[in-house]
This record gives C-alpha cells, structure tokens and sequence, in this order.
C-alpha cells in the first residue's frame, strides 16, 4: 500500500469520525440537542437589535422558542411560550413591545410572572404566589461585544470562557461591522452538521462553485483551532483583492487591521462567521430543525462608512446587489451539495474517507464526541 495514504487514513481513524447513522435518526438528534445545543451558549442575534427599552428578539434554539428582550436597559431571556396555553409571546424575529402573549392577552414583566390577567378574579383567582408558578421559565444571557448569546441550562463554562481567544475576534468584529446589507433564513433538507461542514473546508471549492467562490478566492487553507472552535484562512484571488480595494476607497468602508484575507471562523456548535478583505462579514448559524432539516440563518454586514453620501447612491447599490447575490448564489450552491451528501449518508454505514485538507471538519467531529461523551 501506498504510505502517504496510509498515513492520511491514520490521521483520521474511523472511529475518530462521526458514522453516517449518527448524522441524523430521532435518538441522535435528541441527544444532540440534550448534550450540545441546551448546554452550549447559543448565538442568537445581534445587541443592534435589543437597544432600546422594550426591544425584543426571538430565535429558536433546536425546539426551543426563545425570546431576549431588553427591560429597561438589562437583557434578560425567557421561554417564548405563554403558561396559559402555550402560545408564542412575540412572534416576530424582532420588534418592540412588552411581553403580552397576543392569544388571550396576558401581560409579563420582566421576571416572567403574569403581572396583567384579563379576568382574572372572575375566571382564575390567581393570587401572587400563583401567577410567580406561572412564571416564563428564564434563561441565562450572555453578550460579548455585539453577539447576544443564550444557554438553555445553566452550569458549565461562561461565555467568555468557551469563546476563549475567539472573544477578543467577536469585539473586534462588533466594532467593525455595524451596518447590516442583507439576512434571510434558508431551510436546508440536510442535517446541521451535513450544512455546517460544508463551510469548513476549501476542498469543494473547485467542484461546488467553480463560476463563484473559485474565482474569488486562492486554495491555500491555513487552519487554526481554539478549544471546540477552528479558524480557516484563504487568500482572495488577485481580481477580487483589487475589486475589494476599489469598492473600500469609493464607499469609505473601514477595513479591519486584524482580518486582511477571507477569515472563517467556526465558534462551536454552529455559528460561522466569515470576514471577506476586512470589508465584509457574513454570520452565519446553521440551527437544528430536526434530524433531517436545518435552517441556514445568515447576515451581511459592512462597517460603517466614511462617506455617508454614497449610502443609497448608484455605486453603494451595485456593491450590494453584487456581494448579496454572490453569497446567496454560493449558498445555494453549498445547499444543494449538502442536501445530497445528507441522502447519500442515509444509505451507507462506512464514515467518511477524510483527507488532510479536511482537518477542521475532524477537529469538529472530535468536539463533537466529546460533548456527546459527558454525562
Ligand atoms: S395562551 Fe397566552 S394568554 Fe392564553
Ligand atoms: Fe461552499
């Protein structure tokens, strides 16, 4: 046998890397949300969003309605489902506005209790202690620069913590890139790792996009890691370098000192942010719907620029309609490869053949297992 694929296959044994049974099937999936998704702190939305007193956000964190509202300067998160009978309380991605669930009216303050009952002597007789029991179950919150973050249950690492050298990246990024151009949420027939890794390597490029992200940007991979969390870097082809650079200088966009190429980082289990020239950052979730579904929510982001006038101008617009229809064109490129692996891995039972050029998909497959392992 040939040595280097020997060795290749060593580098990622079988047993290291998730089996296809274990993408997707009820039992995984259950535990992956008992294990992963409720016991990590969960990207949710941005603080641009939750500024003002009363404003609110609502995400769904696998199963789980969420909603994060602002109460009088303090970011505080509840269960999005009423206790009287189980009605969602906001029911937009976000907005303004008390809780007040819209079914029948009940009124929520800022620890959760039902503060306002219509009819409530009349039809329930609830006395304090009694609507307290009725309280939003609340859950914990955590912000690191613009990044709103929430953890289903509480106990384990804090959000700095888990973020590690990733915290400092997501300060520098929420003072960067403050001006959002686009968001939408993709439903993907693929499993939320299928749709995740689909954005952890550089080795699809050539096949998945040739007409897009292979003119954009050169092969070379250069991979980091921090604890769960990895980091990609590539460099921008020398056309879409210099495309960069003129579209920076005639709309006064900031460029990040820190972020120069296209940097992909990978904050565990499912939040991907991608920093394109440090002109352009695209975030990313892919959230579990189910064993067989994922929704890809993304978002766009420029800096702010130093040329106001240019905002709503001819060139501002044909920079955004281009960078925005790039993205969904390469997205849907990698939604079709996903939703094809997720079929094909329902029908064999061998792990996925690797290779060194894959090594940040094995760092999350390791991540993976080990969250799976604890109790
Ligand atoms: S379900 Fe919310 S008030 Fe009735
Ligand atoms: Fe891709």
């Amino acid at each position: 046998m040939d040595d280097r694929v020997q060795m290749k296959q060593l580098a990622y044994p079988p047993d290291t890397v998730i089996p296809p049974q274990r993408y997707s099937g009820d039992a995984t999936f259950a535990e992956e949300v008992a294990k992963i998704f409720r016991r990590a702190w969960m990207f949710v939305g941005f603080a641009n969003d939750l500024q003002n007193d009363n404003d609110f956000i609502t995400a769904e964190i696998a199963g789980t309605s969420v909603l994060v509202q602002n109460f009088g300067g303090e970011l505080r998160a509840f269960h999005n489902v009423c206790t009287h009978r189980y009605a969602q309380i906001h029911l937009r991605p976000c907005g303004n506005g008390k809780p007040v669930c819209p079914y029948h009216g009940w009124i929520f303050n800022r620890d959760g209790v039902p503060v306002g009952i219509p009819g409530n002597r009349e039809h329930f007789g609830f006395d304090e202690a009694a609507r307290k029991r009725l309280a939003l179950p609340r859950f914990e919150v955590g912000v690191r620069g613009r990044f709103v973050f929430v953890r289903l249950e509480p106990g384990g690492r804090g959000l700095d913590e888990q973020l590690g050298a990733y915290g400092p990246v997501l300060d520098h990024l929420s003072e960067m890139f403050t001006d959002r151009i686009d968001e939408d949420v993709l439903p993907w027939d693929a499993n939320w790792k299928t749709a995740l890794e689909s954005a952890l390597e550089v080795y699809h490029v050539d096949a998945t996009h040739p007409e897009t992200f292979k003119k954009f940007a050169k092969k070379i991979w250069i991979c980091s890691y921090e604890g769960e969390h990895s980091r990609g870097t590539t460099h921008l082809s020398d056309t879409s370098a210099r495309w960069w650079d003129g579209v920076i200088e005639r709309l006064g966009l900031p460029r990040s000192e820190m972020l120069r190429n296209y940097d992909h980082f990978m904050i565990f289990p499912n939040l991907a942010i991608g920093v394109t020239h440090g002109a352009l950052m695209s975030v990313q979730t892919y959230d579990p719907v189910g064993p067989d579904r994922s929704n890809l929510h993304f978002r766009l982001f420029l800096g702010e620029t130093s040329k106001p006038k240019t905002k709503g101008g001819p060139t501002r617009k044909a920079v955004e309609a281009n960078v925005c229809g790039f993205n969904r064109t390469v997205l849907d490129e990698d939604r079709r490869v996903a939703e094809s692996a997720h079929r094909g891995l329902k029908q064999v039972q061998v792990p996925a053949a690797l290779g060194s050029c894959e090594e940040r998909i094995a760092a999350f497959h390791q991540a993976w297992f080990a969250r799976m392992a604890a109790e």
